[in-house]
């Protein structure tokens, strides 16, 4: 009887074990209909230091608008879990371009602030998504700051 509850609960401890390095996967498809249908980012807020129609600089184009979910509020580094990051990229005459996204997932790559980095055409056509060599390096810059650009809050 001893032997069988030490075997219940030795299998029991792998399964948990198992589950915990089971890191939620996200997917660039069912992130876009979360941010544009579940709870469209249109209706978020902005960063506090970066509200508005703002000059950005290439490789995302000269206009862009930043929301932020409202996780990704909290003031700080880093961002918390869950944080969401929307930026659309506007041509000069602010033609929507592009819809680059940052998506803080626990667990999905801690070399580089637990970002999912997502580049969308404007109808939502995922153009790159994961872990992009391009989007990181170039964030890197901002590592302390958790590879955020545009904002100090
Ligand atoms: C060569 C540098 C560079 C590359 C490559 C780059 N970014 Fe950026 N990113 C910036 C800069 C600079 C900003 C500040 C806003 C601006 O100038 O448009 C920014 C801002 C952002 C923001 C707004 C939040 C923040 O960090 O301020 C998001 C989201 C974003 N980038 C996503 C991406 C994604 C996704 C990729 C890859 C597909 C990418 N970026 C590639 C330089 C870069």
């Amino acid at each position: 009887m001893k032997r069988i509850i030490i075997l219940v609960i030795a299998i029991g401890m792998v399964v948990i074990w198992v589950m915990a390095q089971a890191v939620e996967s996200p997917n660039g498809v069912a992130l876009w209909e979360q941010i544009t249908i579940e709870n469209p980012y249109s209706h978020w807020s902005q960063f506090p230091d970066h509200t508005g129609m703002q000059k950005g600089q290439a490789p995302h184009g000269p206009l862009h608008i930043v929301y932020v979910n409202l996780v990704g509020l909290k003031k700080g580094w880093p961002k918390p879990d869950g944080t969401v990051i929307v930026k659309e990229n506007y041509t000069a005459d602010k033609t929507l371009a592009a819809v680059t996204v940052m998506y803080k997932v626990k667990g999905y790559n801690p070399e580089a602030g637990d970002w999912y980095w997502v580049k969308y055409a404007p109808d939502g056509l995922v153009q790159k998504e994961g872990k992009p060599d391009g989007c990181i390096n170039c964030h890197s810059v901002q590592a302390e700051h958790d590879f955020i650009m545009v904002s100090s809050h």
